[in-house]
């Protein structure tokens, strides 16, 4: 068959909080969720990737990009190796034969990778948005969100689209559920204070999270919550209620975290600045400032609260014993391809 021309492209894609967590899998290895998940795409966490695609050449290669301007370096193989797979998977989808031509990736984040703040999310939603495009495709948003999963990261899924993303989105395939809108971002102006304990890699990848859920005696329990759940956040959500949507992530993001403690193996995520810091919400709330914390599978913690209450919430979190950073982060819209905004609803 004929290849496609040589191409390149630049996709900047964000990462996501998820308000209420994918958690568990029906089928790992097509990263089929066991229950419906809510996030809101982030602004300035984001991931920048280029692709050059080269018909005449072979043997793909990885290159991560640690600070704008300086050269980029050799990620290491697991992740090369991941995003190897990804590249191929993407071929397989575009009807390309294996290993064909060269795709050469760049690629870099605006935040500490695999730290908890869902690097892969953002990584691989970059990483198909610029393949595809660098074969000349360019798919909107509920095939780019299926095309963000072969990966096999699920919130990636979410990535590919702005604003709060339900995945899966309803009336989809089951097959190849993909994720759909709630809402834009300029439907509510949340704000995400993040505050950063921990800046390494997590010890233990979500995959194994995943793998291990079921075995916890507080799964199935957490299961019969979630259609309650889902349906306060999407109702607080539709509302703009911070009040409602606050309690019903936290209590969500306390019981994943008991799901994983007592999961066997037992995976722990939390340092001991992750309580300092939800002991820190818990005390601006009690002082009337509108804040609520939630953790993805990592140490840091992710305070959602409004425009209004932000400074509040970041003085007193840069007081928190343990805390090395923050980033004030917002909701924002999908990703973004050579520029152009991936388009509206395909
Ligand atoms: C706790 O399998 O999507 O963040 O690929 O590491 O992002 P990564 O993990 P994935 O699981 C996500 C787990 C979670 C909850 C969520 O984002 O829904």
């Amino acid at each position: 068959m004929t290849l496609p021309p040589a191409g390149r492209a630049t996709a900047e894609a964000p990462a996501n909080i998820a308000f209420v967590k994918y958690w568990g899998a029906s089928d790992l290895e097509r990263a089929l969720p066991v229950n419906p998940s809510i996030s809101m795409t982030l602004s300035r966490c984001v991931s920048r990737t280029t692709v050059d695609f080269d018909p005449t050449a072979g043997g793909d290669q990885v290159r991560l990009r640690v600070r704008d301007g300086e050269p980029p370096v050799d990620p290491g193989e697991a992740f090369a190796r991941r995003v190897r797979a990804h590249l191929e998977a993407l071929r397989r989808r575009f009807g390309l034969p294996a290993g064909a031509g060269r795709f050469l990736v760049e690629t870099g984040n605006s935040f500490p990778a695999a730290a908890g703040l869902a690097s892969s999310a953002s990584g691989f939603a970059a990483l198909a948005a610029a393949t595809a495009a660098a074969l000349g495709r360019h798919p909107g948003p509920r095939e780019l969100s299926s095309l963000a999963r072969l990966s096999g990261s699920g919130s990636a899924t979410r990535s590919a689209l702005g604003g709060y993303v339900e995945w899966p989105a309803p009336g989809g395939e089951p097959e190849d559920p993909c994720a759909g809108q709630l809402a834009a971002a300029t439907h509510w102006d949340l704000r995400d204070v993040i505050a950063v304990v921990e800046t390494g890699a997590k010890e233990v990848p979500s995959l194994a999270g995943h793998r291990v859920a079921a075995t916890s005696p507080h799964f199935e329990r957490r299961q019969a919550e979630l259609p309650r759940r889902l349906a306060a956040v999407r109702g607080a959500i539709a509302e703009r209620d911070l009040g409602r949507l606050g309690a019903t992530i936290e209590e969500e993001a306390i019981e994943l975290h008991v799901v994983a403690m007592t999961s066997r193996p037992a995976i722990f995520y939390w340092a001991p600045a992750t309580l300092g810091v939800l002991a820190a919400v818990r005390a601006l709330r009690r002082d009337g400032v509108e804040a609520w914390s939630t953790m993805d599978a990592g140490a840091n913690v992710h305070v959602i609260t409004s425009a209004a209450h932000e400074p509040a919430v970041a003085r007193r979190l840069r007081e928190v014993e343990g805390v090395r950073d923050l980033i004030l982060d917002q909701v924002g819209d999908g990703p973004v391809v050579d520029g152009e905004l991936v388009g509206s609803e395909g």
